[in-house]
């Protein structure tokens, strides 16, 4: 640190021209991430809550307030009756309590979970964090979890389920009935990690996209992460982890003894108001239509995508269900290089070996187009061919 201070404007002029190396999403080149731009509302909502601390929630009654009502709309959105949640940092984080309540419910002395080869990579930090072994289940040919698998994987350590809906790589959904039954079954804990899937999935069904029940419905169903910094449009960082009901938050607690509250639940203990103001204020601002015309918007710029790489050389992974996409040429690899290279930020994924876009709400139909565009002229001149 140097010894003297700057002025505000030379701080201020030199965080520009660094912030000119980041990527901007309104320009459309950031095909690879599951975060947007945030809603204009959630931009002031944040500036306004930027002191706001819900590690210390007595200070801050009215930021508490706000974190209830976004917690009661998700629930509803979820039809979590009895649901109570939190706003946490990120879907690894709402992920990492509902395998804590999980695993501090039983009294197993070597728990084991049971996790699809699907999903997301946070399941492998908290298990290695928890000690609790992953059992790994394989996948049907949708690239959902086989119910049979998850069966075999049984055993008198298995303390939990995962079930993603909307999964990071292809945004598949599991089949979330049969996981439930089979929780209900055996008396485990079934966690469904809809930290993608949750603010898109409850839209579809007037859209008329046949998708099938993953939420409190299922009575097996314990929790749900659903993260609004993902598809809810608001800023970083908001991950949402709801429980079924209060008998969970017993399991997770922790004693806070100089602060205005005797209890924590979050991992994190400071936690920002701001971002739950502006999830409040993204809620608000468009309601259960903005939210449907969103993810209208994003299907309909999905099927753009999928049908022009199709009536290219390009093989779909699988046909989107939700607003991903996933494709495969010759080389793969190679491709999302040289796309990189030409400015679109594109995904490779080696497990698939294919190439991933997330047609997130800040993608236009130019975007999509210009992108078609380029990759032809690729195709063209690098010899891409179809895989095989
Ligand atoms: C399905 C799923 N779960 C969990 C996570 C982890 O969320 P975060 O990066 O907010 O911790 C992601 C992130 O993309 C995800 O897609």
């Amino acid at each position: 640190m140097q010894t003297k201070g700057r002025s505000k404007k030379a701080v201020l002029s030199e965080l520009r021209k660094i912030q000119e190396q980041d990527l901007k999403y309104e320009n459309g080149r950031i095909l690879c991430s599951m975060c947007t731009t945030p809603h204009p509302a959630a931009k002031i909502a944040h500036q306004l809550f930027l002191s706001s601390n819900l590690g210390d929630p007595g200070l801050f009654r009215g930021s508490l307030r706000l974190e209830k009502e976004v917690i009661g709309k998700l629930a509803a959105l979820l039809n979590g009756k009895n649901s109570v949640g939190f706003i946490v940092s990120g879907g690894t984080e709402a992920n990492l309590l509902a395998l804590l309540a999980a695993r501090n419910m039983t009294n197993v002395s070597n728990p084991e979970v049971i996790i699809p080869e699907s999903a997301h990579f946070s399941f492998n930090k908290i298990c290695n964090l928890l000690r609790i072994k992953p059992v790994q289940a394989s996948l049907d040919s949708s690239y959902r979890v086989d119910p049979s698998s998850v069966k075999r994987c049984l055993n008198k350590n298995t303390i939990a389920v995962i079930g993603t809906a909307g999964t990071a790589e292809l945004g598949a959904i599991d089949p979330i009935d049969k996981l439930s039954e089979i929780a209900l079954e055996h008396g485990i804990y079934l966690h469904v990690d809809a930290a993608f899937g949750g603010l898109i999935i409850p839209f579809l069904e007037d859209i008329n996209n046949d998708v099938a029940e993953f939420d409190f419905r299922l009575e097996g169903v314990k929790s749900i992460t659903v993260d609004p910094h993902k598809m809810g449009m608001t800023t970083i960082p908001a991950g949402g982890i709801l429980f079924r009901d209060s008998a969970c938050l017993e399991h997770i607690k922790t004693q806070t003894p100089y602060l205005t509250d005797e209890f924590q639940y979050t991992f994190v203990g400071t936690r920002s108001g701001a971002s739950v103001a502006a999830t409040w204020a993204v809620f608000e601002s468009l309601g259960y239509e903005g939210f449907r015309n969103t993810a209208r918007h994003c299907i309909d710029l999905t099927k753009l995508l999928s049908s022009g790489l199709e009536s290219l050389v390009f093989k779909l992974v699988t046909q989107p269900t939700l607003n991903i996409v996933a494709f495969r040429c010759s080389n793969s690899k190679l491709l999302a290089e040289t796309l990189r290279q030409r400015g679109w930020f594109v995904s490779y994924v080696p497990r698939l070996d294919c190439v991933r876009i997330v047609v997130m709400p800040h993608l236009k139909n130019r975007h999509i187009t210009a992108f078609l565009k380029d990759l032809s002229e690729i195709a063209a001149t690098h010899a891409v061919t179809a895989s095989s």
